[in-house]
C-alpha cells in the first residue's frame, strides 16, 4: 500500500548546536517526529512535524495501565553518505509481536519501514559518522485514551523520534548474577519490547551498580539456575571452541543483533547453539579453563564484551582476550557503514 505522509518541517535545524562526534546517546533529539493516531480501529493521519512536546490527558491509559511498548534500531551512513537502516523488517514485526501481547493494535508493518526511510532521510544531517556512532531511532505506540478502567484502551499514538548516540560502552562489563529478582517468567511479558519490563529492572539495576557491576545478569524466575539475559542485551557465551546463547523459550527478548549474529558465526564456521544455560556450566568450564568468551549483543550497545560475572557468593573471570567477540563487532560495524560486504541484504537505504 502507498502511504500519504504529510511532512512540516522545522524552519531552523538544530543540528549544528550538537557536537555529533562527541555525544552520548539519549540526551539530544533530532528536529522532527513521526506521528501516527490510531482511533475509531484504525491507524490514521501519518506525518512528520517538528519534534514537540504532545499534549497528554492526565487519564491517558498508558500512564495507568502502562499499554506502552517501543522498538531500538540505529541509522547509519553509508561510504557516499546514504543514510542506512539495519533490518527495519524485523524490527517493525518485533513491534506488532508487542503489540500483540500487550493488548495494542498492530502497526502496518509497509507503513512502519516507508515511515522510518522518510523520517531518517529528512533527519540525515544527525547520523554521527565517527567509528561506532549512529543515529538511535526509537519508534514507539501508548495508549493516549483518556479513561480509568482496565481494559484495552481505544485510541493510540505511534511515534518515531531521534536521538544521536556515540559508541555507548567503552569497556568490557561486569555482570551481577541477580538471585532476588526477576526480569521474566514463562507467560509474562518478559518477550515483549514493553515499557513496564524496563520499569520492573530499573531498581535491581541501580542496585548492581551500587554494588559495582555494570549490568544484571538475569536468572531465570524459579530457581534462578538458568540464564535468561543481561541489561538490555541477549548474551552468547564461547566454550571449548563453540558458542552458545539462552534459546527463546517465553522469557527472553529476541534481539535483532542476537539473531544476526548467530548467523554471522555461523557463517564463518563457528558452531551455535541456541539452548537453556545453567549458570553452573558457566562456573564449571570457568574451573575446566574451557570458557573462552562472553558477550552481550543490543542496538544500543553493539557487542559488549563481558570482564567478569559474579555476586555475594562467586566470582567468574573471563579471559583478557576477546578474538572472536572483536571480529564480529568489526564485522556487524563494517557491514553498517558498507565497508564489508552485505551479504545477508540486511542493509535498507533510507531514501
Ligand atoms: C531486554 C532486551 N534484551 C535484548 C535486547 C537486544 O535486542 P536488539 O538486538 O534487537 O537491540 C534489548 C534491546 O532492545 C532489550 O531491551
Amino acid at each position: 500500500m502507498s502511504y500519504n505522509i504529510k511532512v512540516t518541517k522545522v524552519t531552523e535545524s538544530k543540528v549544528n548546536q550538537v557536537d555529533l562526534n562527541n555525544v552520548a546517546m539519549g540526551f539530544n533529539f533530532s528536529d522532527h517526529m513521526f506521528i501516527c493516531d490510531y482511533h475509531d480501529g484504525e491507524w490514521q493521519n501519518p506525518r512528520i512535524e517538528p519534534l514537540a512536546l504532545i499534549p497528554t490527558h492526565p487519564a491517558a491509559m498508558a500512564l495507568h495501565y502502562g499499554q506502552a511498548i517501543f522498538e531500538g534500531m540505529k541509522a547509519t551512513k553509508g561510504k557516499d553518505g546514504t543514510p542506512l537502516l539495519f533490518r527495519p523488517d524485523q524490527n517493525a514485526k518485533r513491534l506488532n509481536f508487542s503489540a500483540n501481547r500487550m493488548g495494542m493494535p498492530l502497526f502496518p508493518e509497509d507503513l512502519f519501514v516507508e515511515s522510518l526511510k522518510q523520517f531518517t532521510a529528512l533527519e540525515k544531517d544527525w547520523i554521527p559518522t565517527k567509528d561506532g556512532s549512529a543515529l538511535y531511532l526509537r519508534p514507539f505506540m501508548y495508549a493516549d485514551e483518556p479513561f480509568i478502567g482496565m481494559r484495552a484502551a481505544t485510541s493510540f499514538k505511534f511515534i518515531i523520534m531521534a536521538s544521536p548516540a556515540g559508541p555507548f560502552f567503552n569497556k568490557k562489563i561486569k555482570l551481577f548474577a541477580e538471585r532476588k529478582y526477576v526480569r521474566a517468567v514463562n507467560g509474562g511479558t518478559g518477550e515483549a519490547k514493553a515499557a513496564g519490563n524496563y520499569a520492573a529492572a530499573i531498581r535491581p539495576t541501580e542496585f548492581a551498580k551500587a554494588k559495582g557491576y555494570d549490568q544484571v545478569l538475569w536468572l531465570d524466575a524459579h530457581k534462578f539456575e538458568y540464564i535468561q539475559e543481561v541489561g538490555t542485551m541477549n548474551i552468547f557465551f564461547k566454550i571449548a571452541g563453540k558458542f552458545i546463547t539462552p534459546s527463546l523459550t517465553g522469557s527472553v527478548l529476541a534481539g535483532i543483533t542476537r539473531m544476526s549474529v548467530i548467523d554471522l558465526l555461523r557463517s564463518k564456521g563457528f558452531t551455535v547453539e541456541e539452548r537453556p544455560i545453567k549458570m553452573l556450566e558457566i562456573v564449571e568450564a570457568s574451573h575446566n579453563k574451557t570458557l573462552e568468551e562472553a558477550f552481550g549483543t543490543g542496538t544500543a550497545v553493539g557487542i559488549a564484551m563481558v570482564e567478569e560475572i559474579g555476586n555475594s557468593s562467586m566470582t567468574i573471570k573471563f579471559p583478557a582476550q576477546n578474538p572472536v567477540s572483536t571480529m564480529i563487532n568489526d564485522t556487524l560495524n563494517a557491514i553498517k557503514v558498507q565497508n564489508e560486504e552485505d551479504k545477508f541484504g540486511w542493509i535498507v537505504e533510507a531514501k
